[in-house]
């Protein structure tokens, strides 16, 4: 039998524990290895309550205590000014109270306080994330694992704090606190401010503010998040654990959809080159100018097939935002772990089960296919998916190692039996990933290339070429042309004219 109890420990916060009982009598004393699920929505919807975190398939499988949690969302979760008077990141703080309230108190239902695993989806993998570089929670976890996002996703982070601050007063405008001059104006100003007006006007700002459809994210406020994670990252700064990390084919096609508003209800979607152009220079987080833009086409348009007008840029998009909002972060991170000696298992999920309808149709192997057999959505009435056969049998093997992965930190350790296929770690070199399908391989250095240009390549661009200013982007022009056309013409009329021979000086 199972049981799940839902508990408020403070505020807003609020947990769900699902764990196993015998007679109605909890499990207590021996302690089952715990599995905090921090729930995903974009940093502004979801909750830990959705059908899409019901645990009972996971505790069923496998003695494991499934812990769903709660935090604060939207302008309530995220507002920031850059100063101390709202310095954003409220929605972390609540999650790590709860990651506190859990490793105090889970003995009491049978949990291990010493065997957490922490795992999250999308905005709840950024999540799990920022936990990993933020100190105030190394203590209270063990492990962790990132779907489909993590610190380094770009849509999860806000790393300019004057944007996010221009953010927060865009906000304040909308919500009727145009008046406020400073931090301390607008902070009075908003409690007053009725809840739902709040929300509504969060949420028309990230209809305003094309950079990122989410409204608010968190922020560097030099507390939680102390630097930029790419800089942590790197300086070795971030809880020293083993990690899961990975993202499915097309996860950007979630992305797309605010890139190519017009195409969602085509069935055949179609992109022509120019409008592509656009799109790369609008719709991609990275800084971009004439030579970025040109870089990534380089990088992703297949030139066999340029010169025909009627070539479709569309899908190319959807590569290559993919690309840089999921499969290269997942690559970043699982390096600086796998360099550090750490236990590193990557994978990219790249099934459609046959008969899929999706809206819209070219959403792929999209944001969130795979989470529907990590939970088992089969088992949940109020979710009317009948999984076939090799449905459940995949769902099966993909929640053994999950939960292999939060008992022991092996992915192939700790079910009985393991599962079929044996998933090697991610190591440098080597590269190993998973491809998450029922027939599981392995695909080592999967999209190498692409990780090598977005993580390295593109960013020397960005550094050499976004600190030129339009003046010195000028004078080199010029000097370039004053060299190439200029000087030789010169020199010309120069030769010409001492073969004239009518030297007269
Ligand atoms: C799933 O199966 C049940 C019982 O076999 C049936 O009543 C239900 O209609 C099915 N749902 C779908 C979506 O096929
Ligand atoms: C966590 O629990 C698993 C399964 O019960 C066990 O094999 C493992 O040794 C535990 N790890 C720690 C660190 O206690």
């Amino acid at each position: 039998m199972r049981t799940s109890c839902h508990l408020r420990p403070r505020g807003v916060v609020s947990i769900k524990i699902v764990f196993f009982s015998f007679f109605g009598i909890s499990v207590q004393g021996s302690g089952y290895p715990v599995f905090i699920d921090i729930h995903g929505g974009g940093f502004v919807g979801g909750s830990g309550n959705d059908a899409s975190h019901d645990g009972r398939a996971i505790v069923s499988l496998s003695d494991v205590v499934y812990v769903a949690i709660n935090y604060r969302l939207g302008a309530f979760g995220f507002l920031a000014t850059g100063d101390p008077e709202m310095p954003g990141n409220y929605g972390l703080w609540d999650q790590n109270l709860a990651l506190k309230w859990i490793n105090e108190n889970i003995a009491y239902f049978g949990g291990d306080p010493n065997n957490i695993t922490i795992m999250g989806y999308s905005a709840g993998g950024a999540s799990v994330g920022f936990h990993l570089i933020a100190k105030q929670s190394w203590n209270f976890f063990h492990r962790g694992i990132m779907s489909s996002g993590n610190m380094m996703s770009p849509f999860g982070l806000e790393l300019d704090t004057q944007k996010a601050r221009d953010d927060a007063f865009l906000v304040g405008r909308l919500a009727g606190c145009g008046d406020a001059t400073n931090s301390q104006q607008l902070r009075a100003c908003l409690r007053q401010v009725d809840e739902e007006k709040l929300i509504l006007a969060a949420n028309a700002k990230a209809l305003l503010t094309t950079t990122n459809v989410i409204p608010l994210v968190p922020v560097i406020d030099g507390e939680f998040i102390t630097d930029n994670p790419r800089y942590l990252l790197q300086q070795k700064q971030f809880k020293m654990c083993d990690i899961m990390v990975g993202n499915t084919k097309d996860d950007g096609s979630l992305v797309a959809m605010r890139a190519y508003i017009g195409q969602i209800p085509r069935i055949k979607p179609y992109s022509d080159y120019e409008t592509f152009l656009d799109r790369v220079r609008r719709f991609t987080y990275t800084y971009t100018n004439d030579i970025i833009v040109n870089s990534i086409a380089q990088q992703y348009v297949d030139w066999k097939d340029f010169d025909d007008p009627t070539t479709n840029y569309f899908y190319k998009y959807i590569e290559l935002i993919t690309d840089e909002t999921f499969h290269c972060p997942s690559e970043h991170v699982a390096r600086a772990y796998a360099m550090s000696g750490l236990s590193v298992y990557r994978y990219y999920y790249t099934w459609l089960k046959p008969g899929t309808v999706s809206i819209p149709t070219w959403y792929g192997v999209g944001h969130g296919t795979d989470v529907q057999y990590i939970t088992n959505y089969d088992v949940n009435p109020s979710i009317n998916t009948n999984f076939t056969e090799e449905e459940m049998e995949f769902s099966v093997q993909m929640m053994k190692y999950y939960t292999n992965f939060a008992k022991t930190g092996n992915a192939n350790i700790g079910s009985d039996p393991a599962p079929t296929f044996t998933w090697e770690p991610f190591t440098v070199p080597g590269l190993n990933i998973l491809d998450q399908t029922p027939n599981f391989r392995a695909i080592p250095g999967a999209r190498a290339e692409f990780n090598a240009f977005w993580n390295d390549y593109l960013l020397q661009l960005v550094t050499f070429s976004a600190e030129m200013s339009e003046v010195e982007h000028q004078w080199r022009e010029e000097f370039n042309r004053w060299k190439n056309d200029d000087l030789p013409a010169w020199r010309q009329d120069f030769q010409e004219y001492q073969d004239s021979g009518d030297c007269t000086i």
